[in-house]
């Protein structure tokens, strides 16, 4: 579900047209609907009524303050990697008590300064992690509350580089270390051991590794607390997939939902998810312009003025986007293209062999899903502008980042003063 539709020959997020934000701002630019952002929250948050969940927005998604904010006054929390993920959530006025802090690298200062923010929970990937913090707590004489991230050695996802579950990735510790770890965290007088964390892919289609992986979470939780361990919170990550193109649908919210009532039936346990995708990927296109059209032997190439630098996801997983023309296709026949953009990488290649309505220079067209780990994942690759984004609410539309011109990056570089 999202709100990008054909309004008048011209495809339009909610009521404004996506042309008229080309002209004004320019391109590429990625444009997000504030009314599929809600709704997508809604859906998932909903889903699990009456149960009381915390629903924490994976910034990584999209980290821009202002989608951030249009999700935290629904009451949305948020999953953060960094210091700078967590100082952007505050910034958009999420609550610092709805902030999970996540993530294998976190430093000395960033755990600090997440101390010092209060944020809900610390998810803590290794016992050395769990020592520095212990002692980082106790200087500032505060008692944070974690959690251990369990790898349960269950891997799922879209592609091999967004599988995290697995016990050889970099990511959590084993079950038995994690309940070891845990009794460690409980008897911490500087630590406040709440729960357990997993997080096993991105972009999972089948819930049954999910399945699995949160049965071993409840009978981790049952088993901490035979031992007589207090342990109140599971914070079961993020990884439901979104339909990126004529595929069987990936499970619904509610598809899932029920699944996870079944198996923490009759367990008083506080549940938390870290959706990313599911809630912004549906929720951004991003808008492009092309520049020409190059002849070859085998099939036309379209050459867009959005590259690799923009999305990268093409080039990194061979993702899929839907391409879909600005003005409305009449319905003639398709022609089978090449997509690319100008970066000079033989991988800025959106997509081969592609079939599309007929395309002509300085048109329009608009890389659909792509609000999640879309712009976050930019750059500045060859020197060009940083990608400007959009935010529709209605039919009003802001610039919620502006376009950052070189004049602005070079502004930040000098030649060193020796001779
Ligand atoms: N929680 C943790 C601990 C995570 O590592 C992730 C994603 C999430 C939540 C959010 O997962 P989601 O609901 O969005 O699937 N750049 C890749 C995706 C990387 C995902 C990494 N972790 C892509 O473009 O497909």
């Amino acid at each position: 579900m999202n709100h990008f539709d054909y309004r008048g020959g011209v495809l339009c997020c909610e009521g404004v047209s996506l042309e008229a934000i080309a002209e004004a701002v320019g391109t590429p630019v990625y444009v997000y609907s504030s009314a599929t952002l809600e709704r997508h929250y809604e859906v998932f948050k909903q889903a699990f009524a009456p149960r009381d969940t915390l629903v924490a927005f994976a910034v990584k998604a999209n980290a821009n303050i202002a989608v951030i904010n249009t999700l935290a006054r629904k009451g949305a929390g948020a999953d953060t990697v960094s210091q700078g993920e967590i100082e952007r959530a505050l910034v958009a006025g999420v609550p610092p008590e709805r902030i999970i802090f996540s993530g294998v690298g976190k430093t000395e200062d960033e755990l600090a300064f997440a101390v010092k923010t209060g944020v809900h929970q610390i998810n803590v990937e290794s016992i050395a992690e769990l020592e520095t913090l212990s002692q980082i707590a106790a200087s500032l004489n505060a008692k944070p509350s974690i959690a251990i991230r369990v790898n349960p050695d269950v891997g799922a996802g879209g592609h091999e580089k967004i599988t995290t579950g697995k016990g050889d990735t970099k990511f959590g510790v084993s079950i038995d270390q994690a309940l070891q770890y845990y009794g460690r965290a409980h008897s911490d007088p500087h630590l406040h051991a709440r729960g357990l964390a997993v997080h096993i892919g991105s972009q999972i289609k089948d819930l049954g590794p999910l399945e699995e992986a949160f049965k071993a979470m409840r009978g981790m939780a049952e088993r901490l607390r035979a031992a007589g361990l207090s342990i109140d919170r599971l914070d079961l990550g993020g990884g439901l997939g979104v339909p990126y193109f004529n595929e069987p649908d990936p499970p619904t919210p509610a598809e899932y939902a029920a699944m996870v009532n079944r198996v923490f039936d009759g367990l008083d346990i506080g549940l938390a998810f870290e959706p990313g995708r599911m809630i912004a990927g549906n929720a951004g296109v991003l808008l492009s312009r092309v520049i020409r059209l190059q002849e070859r032997p085998t099939r036309p190439i379209v050459v867009l003025d959005a590259g690799m630098n923009d999305l990268i996801r093409p080039a990194i997983y061979d993702a899929y986007h839907g391409i879909k023309p600005v003005r409305e296709p009449k319905g003639g026949a398709e022609t089978a293209y090449d997509v690319v953009g100008p970066i000079c990488e033989t991988g800025d290649l959106f997509t081969r062999n592609r079939a599309l309505p007929p395309l002509e220079a300085g048109d329009l067209v608009a890389f659909m899903t792509a609000g999640a780990y879309g712009a976050t994942m930019s750059s500045t690759y060859n020197a060009r502008a940083l990608v400007a984004e959009v935010l529709v609410r209605g039919d009003k539309y802001e610039i919620v980042r502006k376009r950052w011109e070189l004049k602005d990056q070079l502004a930040l570089e000098q030649i060193p003063s020796w001779e």
